[in-house]
């Protein structure tokens, strides 16, 4: 027995001094120091031993126990701090490294984007930026602008009218009130034409976005849509200067190499009144792709429709005459476009609609 013990010994110190990790010291001291194990079960065996052996075998195994548990702290500290080391030299952290990315926290909506870049490009040219009410008094969005009282526009079922207090849609409708006194949500960016000049003297030179309200909704129209406006008054403005500065805007906004066009149309606050086009940045004006077939984008015309423009109409200044416009000697001029089709256009979104919907799926990809 005091052999085998002795055996038992050898073998676990040899063991001991080759494990090389704390796991595997662990698993030593289990198999030979655990309640399992043989060392344990002769000690806990020695009262059944013949009483001559039992001094002898005891104190052998008591010193192997003792022997063995002292090499395995011994080996357990060496090797606790080797680990340490190398954990400290493998794992260390380079403090000089970027930290992580913040996560992806969106983006602007492609309608503020596009606005800001039609701002860029007008204060470029020398344009302020104002802005001004949605809820506008009825004689800014329409009596300034030399609407005429019958105009469709001025109609409650095309415009939405804000009932302030007894002024009803019906009442408005059966002109029982001053159609003058009326609300209305804007129903275009003109209004600020009055109102800035108003605040300002000549010269003038302002670009007006904001939001404005129709009873419309389809592909291409929204009961809210964006629009944005320019004024330019000052000494000597004419319509070349219109054309001049449209092609500009229309270059930062399709490209370089783009065109811009007027053609005759008619609104109450300008004379003369155009619309203007940009020439087709799909087919360069052509009106065909290179395989010869018809431009989709312009339909085969070679131009795109954009807005309205014109000379600022005598009657207008005649509302702010006394701001320094006298209606006689001022010019200027002002223009009008969506800033929603621009970015249909530039995008190729095929409704407008989806830009109010906030599904991210259909924001995201811009
Ligand atoms: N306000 C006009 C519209 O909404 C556009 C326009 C602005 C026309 C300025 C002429 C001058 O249709």
């Amino acid at each position: 027995m005091v052999e085998r013990i002795a055996e038992i010994r050898a073998e676990a110190e040899a063991a001991i001094a080759e494990a090389s990790s704390t796991a595997e010291l662990g698993e030593l001291r289990v198999r030979f120091l655990g309640r399992g194990a043989e060392l344990t079960l002769i000690l806990r065996g020695i009262a059944e031993l013949p009483a001559e052996q039992r001094g002898a075998v005891g104190k052998s195994g008591n010193q192997a126990r003792g022997a063995l548990e002292k090499l395995i702290t011994d080996r357990g500290e060496e090797l606790d701090a080797s680990e340490l080391e190398r954990s400290v030299s493998e794992e260390r952290v380079d403090v000089t490294l970027p930290g992580a990315p913040s996560p992806a926290v969106g983006h602007l909506h492609l309608i503020t984007r596009t606005r800001r870049r039609i701002e860029d490009t007008m204060v470029g040219l020398g344009y302020r930026v104002m802005e001004g009410p949605e809820v506008e008094l009825d004689h800014y969005n329409f009596t300034a602008l030399n609407h005429p009282p019958g105009h469709p526009a001025r109609m409650a079922q095309d415009s939405f009218y804000v009932a302030p207090g007894s002024v009803s849609a019906a009442a408005l409708e059966s002109a029982a009130v001053s159609l003058d006194e009326a609300v209305v949500l804007r129903t275009h960016t003109s209004p600020m034409q009055t109102r800035a000049m108003e605040a300002q003297g000549p010269p003038i030179f302002i670009v007006i976005p904001g939001k404005v309200y129709r009873r419309d909704s389809d592909a291409t129209h929204s009961p809210m849509f964006h629009q944005v406006e320019g004024l330019a008054v000052g000494e000597g403005i004419t319509l070349a200067d219109l054309q001049g500065t449209l092609t500009e805007m229309l270059r930062a906004i399709f490209g370089e190499g783009r065109e811009a066009r007027m053609r005759p149309h008619y609104f109450p606050f300008t004379e003369p009144s155009v619309e203007f086009d940009v020439s087709c940045y799909r087919c360069e004006g052509g009106g065909k792709l290179a395989d010869g077939s018809r431009c989709p984008l312009c339909k085969g015309v070679g131009w795109i429709e954009v807005g309205g423009a014109g000379m600022v109409d005598p009657n207008v200044f005649g509302f702010v005459e006394e701001n320094g416009y006298p209606p006689d000697t001022t010019q200027g001029f002002a223009f009008g476009f969506g800033i929603e089709r621009i970015a249909m256009l530039r995008h190729d979104v095929p409704d407008l609609r989806r830009f109010f919907d906030n599904d991210v799926r259909m924001l995201e990809q811009f």
